[in-house]
């Protein structure tokens, strides 16, 4: 039987994206993500640490590379990430003392940043996650402390949504966080989003990352969250989709049972029949990588097999895959 493709499985409910890695544009990577993929979002080449790696000196070799290859297969590029506390260099928030520098000092770093990348690739990148991963809901704020929030408290994430937008007044901003089905976690995103968009900030949508896994969470929790968020008057997209097999940090398999092919496949297809149900709400959903040997999770949080994705390490069709495709 002929393999359909996702990006036309799913195209009358949104647009299937993948994260990719430079090493991916070539050979028979580039042939599934051409055939599988309408959006793609470079994994790592946006981030801080890749484009401005020390102040006013900007590399977008891996960046041009990465957004040409998207733009010559007609791809869409969601950019991937503006504001992080991870993978940004700690030139960004220290003077030549290491010394904190003032708020001031920070804005105009983040403002030259963002008028560069976002400048760069004006009407190539329709999305932007202008923030990832601000919110901790063990905090009674809701706000992670990371260096941002340290200097500026939480104004700086109005600051980057106005940078991003006058740097590309046509690209969607998104907010994008992990854990959004924990009802704490949403509930804080929920209602900065809405502080945000009373304040007239230009914020477009809620970007769910969804590294889930086997058993967790449940997926009425994942359901829940995208109700909550529907009375925003955003967008949402599903930016990071993946399912850990394992259950805990101690596991570690050498192989893919079929008992645990099956369950993620059960899984995945229940889990899109809840982004179907909300197609009016999500605008995009992409994998967080096409095959299993490409995914981050090898690595993060140790290094171990891990098999989260429809395709496997020779980039044949998982039960997942299948699961996804039969179901429609
Ligand atoms: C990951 C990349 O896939 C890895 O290659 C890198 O080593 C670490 O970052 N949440 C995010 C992504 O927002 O940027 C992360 O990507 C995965 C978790």
């Amino acid at each position: 039987a002929s393999i359909t493709p996702l990006k036309t499985a799913f195209a009358s409910y949104f647009p299937i994206g993948t994260a990719f890695t430079n090493d991916e544009m070539y050979g028979e990577n580039a042939n599934l993500m051409k055939k599988h993929f309408a959006s793609v979002t470079p994994g790592n080449a946006l981030k801080w640490d890749a484009t401005e790696p020390t102040e006013g000196s900007f590399n977008f070799t891996s960046s041009d590379e990465a957004v040409q290859f998207a733009v010559d297969n007609g791809m869409k590029v969601r950019g991937h990430t503006l504001v992080w506390h991870n993978q940004t260099p700690n030139w960004v928030f220290y003077d030549s003392n290491s010394q904190l520098v003032t708020k001031e000092v920070l804005y105009a770093r983040l403002k030259a940043h963002i008028d560069a990348v976002v400048g760069r690739y004006k009407g190539k990148i329709y999305a932007w996650d202008v923030a990832n991963e601000v919110i901790d809901e063990s905090q009674s704020d809701g706000m992670r402390r990371s260096l941002w929030y340290q200097i500026a408290g939480d104004e700086y994430i109005e600051k980057a949504f106005e940078y991003a937008h006058a740097a590309d007044p046509d690209a969607k901003l998104f907010i994008n966080d992990y854990n959004t089905h924990i009802p704490a976690k949403a509930q804080f995103l929920h209602d900065l989003v809405q502080r945000l968009k009373a304040k007239g900030v230009p914020i477009d949508g809620i970007g769910e990352q969804t590294h889930i896994n086997i058993d967790y969470p449940a997926l009425s929790q994942i359901e829940d969250s995208i109700v909550k968020f529907s009375d925003l008057g955003v967008t949402q997209e599903i930016t990071e989709l993946d399912m850990s097999i394992y259950t805990s940090s101690s596991q570690s398999y050498t192989s893919l049972s079929t008992t645990l092919a099956t369950q993620q496949a059960t899984r995945y297809a229940a889990l899109f029949e809840i982004f179907k149900k909300y197609k009016d709400q999500i605008s995009n959903v992409t994998f967080w990588g096409q095959d299993d040997a490409h995914s981050w999770l090898r690595t993060s949080p140790v290094t171990r097999l891990d098999w989260p994705l429809l395709f496997d390490d020779n980039l044949q069709s998982k039960s997942a895959y299948w699961s996804l495709v039969n179901a429609l």
